[in-house]
């Protein structure tokens, strides 16, 4: 820039005036790219100036009412993976007064480049496993939950230190979560032919693995950490959103081994309240408790509930771990700390689960509320959070 156009600039916009180039590509790159990204998930990219500046309003409101990812969770003293946290106070004054002072780009900016979406983003991986054709999704319907079964043939008993999924539709597979398949699953005909669920995998999971969303970073156990592959088969569950066009998808799965000698185990325990019911009308706290093994850190939490929970809540001793500022039911995963927290001798687990069983809440939209039951169906409810950690000697 010559001096005359950086004087013209100065007058114009002031010399603090916050510009895409100087605040806003930043944020965008952090917290957004990885799914606003031209044949990725989300409706539209937000690669350029051009069509961030578009948007500018809409995305300051998504913004402010936090209603975009990366995460709706915060994880306490931790970090999730990916890092950079929740869109912060500061980040939403600075967009605030981009858009006040009409968006300007500053010096001019190049487009955010990406990782290319349908790479393995951990490399080339030690075994894929390919499904032909993932299912027929319908034109038009709610988001539903299908499960695929994948037998491991040859590397059952290997160690896993991660993995990958690649979709040729990611617009449609919306997250995943990957699990061993429970004894005597593979080879029964729901297996075969796949099969719905009420968005748990409980039932046919007996070891989970982790979880993967399109835009998110490849599953990763920390270090030395690796979780053994105890069962015949892999079980997949989807969330499905269709589009209003029928579609179909097909999806590869890359596993990465660990070839450690020395690794730790990657284990889950699981805090649940198994009966209940929440009345109706009316709301229900509930706090399941449970405890780690000594010198254990915590790698990951998976909590699962679904249309008439509100709020989700972790804590070891009196430090918190996990917290959501909003329930959402179709935005389930494993949240994965960027680095494992230490888990203090004797704190103890604690979790507080809000449900509330309103006339405006969940699936009533001011139908009059029925009493909602602790089960497996869509329409139940579940107060589940499962900790993954390892010990740490
Ligand atoms: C993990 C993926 C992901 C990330 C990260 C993400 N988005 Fe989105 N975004 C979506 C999806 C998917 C939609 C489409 C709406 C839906 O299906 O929920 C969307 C929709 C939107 C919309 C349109 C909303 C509407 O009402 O039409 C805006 C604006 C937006 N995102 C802005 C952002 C901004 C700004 C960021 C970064 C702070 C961001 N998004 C980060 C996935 C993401």
């Amino acid at each position: 820039m010559d001096v005359t156009s950086l004087l013209a600039a100065l007058i114009v916009t002031g010399p603090q005036a916050v510009t895409f180039a100087n605040a806003i590509k930043p944020i965008i790159d952090r917290k957004c790219v990885s799914c606003h990204v031209s044949g990725g998930l989300a409706p539209f990219p937000l690669q350029t100036y051009a069509q961030v500046a578009k948007r500018a309003n809409l995305c300051l409101r998504m913004m402010l009412i936090r209603s975009m990812p990366p995460h709706y969770a915060t994880p306490g003293e931790g970090e999730f993976v990916p890092g950079g946290g929740p869109i912060s106070d500061e980040e939403g004054v600075q967009l605030q007064r981009w858009v006040q002072d009409g968006a300007p780009e500053g010096e001019p900016t190049t487009p955010i480049e990406t990782v290319p979406i349908k790479s393995w983003r951990l490399g080339p991986p030690d075994a894929v496993l390919t499904l032909p054709k993932f299912a027929d999704v319908p034109e038009e319907g709610r988001p539903y939950w299908q499960a695929t079964v994948i037998p491991l043939g040859s590397y059952s008993g290997r160690k896993l230190r991660g993995f990958d999924i690649v979709v040729d539709q990611p617009k449609v597979l919306r997250s995943a979560v990957v699990a061993v398949a429970r004894p005597g699953l593979l080879g029964t005909k729901r297996a075969r032919e796949g099969f719905q669920t009420g968005g748990s995998l409980d039932l046919d999971a007996k070891t989970y693995l982790g979880s993967w969303a399109p835009g998110y970073p490849a599953w990763e156990l920390p270090k030395g950490v690796s979780m053994t592959l105890s069962g015949d088969a892999i079980v997949v569950q989807f969330l499905v959103i269709p589009r209003g066009k029928a579609e179909s998808g097909e999806f590869k799965i890359g596993l990465y081994f660990s070839h450690g000698m020395s690794d730790t185990e990657g284990l889950w325990t699981t805090l649940s309240e198994e009966e209940f019911a929440i009345p109706a009308p009316g709301s229900l706290v509930l706090s399941p408790k449970g405890q780690l093994p000594p010198a254990s850190q915590v790698i990951a939490v998976y909590p699962e509930a679904r249309f008439f929970c509100t709020s989700v809540r972790l804590w070891s001793g009196d430090k918190e771990l996990f917290a959501t500022r909003k329930w959402e039911p179709y935005w389930q995963g494993v949240y994965r700390y960027s680095n494992p927290l230490a888990f203090p001798e004797g704190a103890g687990l604690r979790s507080e689960f809000n449900f509330d069983n309103d006339i405006h809440m969940g699936r009533n939209e001011g139908r009059r509320p029925r009493p909602i039951m602790a089960g497996y169906r869509e329409r139940d409810e579940l107060c589940r959070i499962h900790v993954l950690y390892s010990r740490t000697r």
